[in-house]
């Protein structure tokens, strides 16, 4: 499922040794696998291969411009929910005709951007947001390409936070309010209803909310196509990974075959949602984010110091949820190993960073191995909103990058200087 893997004692992603990209690059450092990256691509991309598709990577999860290039070359379009997004495409080698634009605040600014490189669609959130696509695009003398984005009322049953589809959230339209907008939307000049989309939520493990979800919508959808002459439905992102244990060695038998446990694969994904959605005759898209970079990264730390209370053994790392929130956030689950095995017995660790927050937590209470002052450590499965959302909280500035193909491995990021930090601000003018 990944190549972060140990070999004899040392830790690897694919042929290079963890340690030795500590020593090159420093920590904290963010180290992603290619292969790992073209392999989970390329397993969705095969699992829908018997539909007329397209991979929109959410390059939310992860933006760094060498990892969009990787899913760039394999053909792979974008979902984006910003300008920056879309600029970043660009710069990435993508190409805007492949992205698809999410969001629920998209500016005017915004739109002339996406409209004026010609993106393959707005997914849109809300009626008042269709009215202004269709402003801009009229000022612009275009047709705007759109999808509504329906809200099907259905759970993810994921975590709080990251669940869409239902109405306690601000995402999409309202399944029964979506047919009376298609039909107000189709009388605007300079809008082109393309297609439909819907995102329930990230982090879904099991297939069964999704064909809960596409069954729901899929009579609408029919109708709708036959209607306006659409050219695509997205059942969305969302495609979740194994978070608990990341790593395969002394795993339990199921890791090899996820599927027989009920777990969403492409497979999996693929044998329960083709049946419903081939009939269609629709282009069919999908934003994985999540999947494709999830395992594809581990965020490596260096120990500083470990400090026993009476009741704790506190691991303290160089690395903070400055660097990677989602523990704190979510209460998330990564793994944690020692860059070199260690042996003897396990003791309940909190690994914790610098941030003078008691949120700033990496786990607490879990069995790890004894380490000590200057021993490196991996956070695995953190190549999702990993990176992308660090922040320079408490003036650290953010880590360095590396990718891996192989034996060979660069950086494909610096390590922020730490005067960039406010290299934006200044001293105003009366304080002088
Ligand atoms: N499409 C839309 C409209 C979305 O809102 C998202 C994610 C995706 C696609 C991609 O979802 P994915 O395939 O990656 O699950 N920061 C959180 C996850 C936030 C997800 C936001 N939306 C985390 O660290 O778990």
């Amino acid at each position: 499922m990944h190549d972060f893997h140990f070999a004899g004692d040392k830790l690897f992603c694919e042929g290079v040794s963890l340690a030795a990209l500590a020593k090159e690059f420093g920590t904290p450092l963010y180290v992603y696998s290619q292969h790992t990256l073209e392999d989970h691509f390329r397993k969705l991309d095969t699992a829908l291969a018997p539909l007329d598709h397209l991979v929109c990577f959410a390059m939310k999860a992860n933006s760094n411009l060498s990892v969009m290039r990787v899913l760039a070359n394999l053909g792979s379009g974008f979902d984006v929910v910003s300008a920056g997004e879309l600029q970043r495409v660009i710069a990435a080698g993508g190409d805007p005709k492949k992205c698809v634009f999410a969001g629920v605040a998209k500016s005017a600014a915004e739109i002339e951007f996406a409209l004026r490189k010609g993106i393959y669609s707005f997914n849109c959130e809300s009626e008042p947001e269709i009215r202004r696509i269709n402003e801009v695009a009229a000022r612009l003398k275009k047709r705007a390409p759109i999808a509504v984005r329906i809200n099907p009322n259905i759970s993810a049953k994921t975590h709080s936070k990251i669940t869409t589809g239902t109405y306690e959230n601000k995402f999409g339209i309202q399944f029964e309010h979506v047919e009376a907008i298609y039909a107000r939307a189709s009388k605007l000049k300079n809008i082109w209803l393309r297609g439909v989309q819907m995102h329930i939520g990230s982090q879904l493990t099991s297939v069964t909310p999704y064909e809960l979800a596409v069954k729901k919508v899929l009579p609408l959808v029919k109708k709708l196509a036959a209607k306006y002459q659409l050219e695509f439905f997205s059942p969305g992102g969302g495609l979740g990974i194994i978070y608990n244990p990341a790593l395969a060695s002394g795993t339990p038998a199921w890791w090899k075959s996820p599927a027989a446990k009920g777990i969403l694969t492409p497979a999996s994904y693929a044998e329960k949602l083709l049946p419903l959605l081939r009939p269609l005759g629709l282009k069919i898209l999908i934003e994985p984010g999540r999947f494709i970079v999830g395992n594809a990264g581990a965020l490596i730390t260096r120990v500083e110091y470990v400090k026993r209370t009476g009741r704790k053994n506190f691991v303290i790392v160089d690395a903070a949820m400055n660097d990677l929130i989602r523990p704190a956030f979510y209460d998330s689950y990564h793994e944690i190993v020692p860059l070199v095995k260690k042996s003897g017995a396990l003791i309940a660790s909190d690994v914790v960073g610098g941030i003078c927050e008691s949120g700033d937590y990496f786990c607490q209470d879990r069995p790890l191995a004894k380490v000590g002052e200057g021993d490196e450590l991996a956070l695995l499965s953190a190549g999702a909103y990993g990176f992308v959302m660090a922040s320079n909280y408490n003036t650290r500035p953010l880590a360095a990058e590396v990718l891996v193909n192989g034996r060979k491995f660069a950086g494909a990021r610096v390590r922020q200087p730490v005067k960039d930090i406010w290299a934006g601000e200044k001293v105003v003018a009366w304080l002088k």
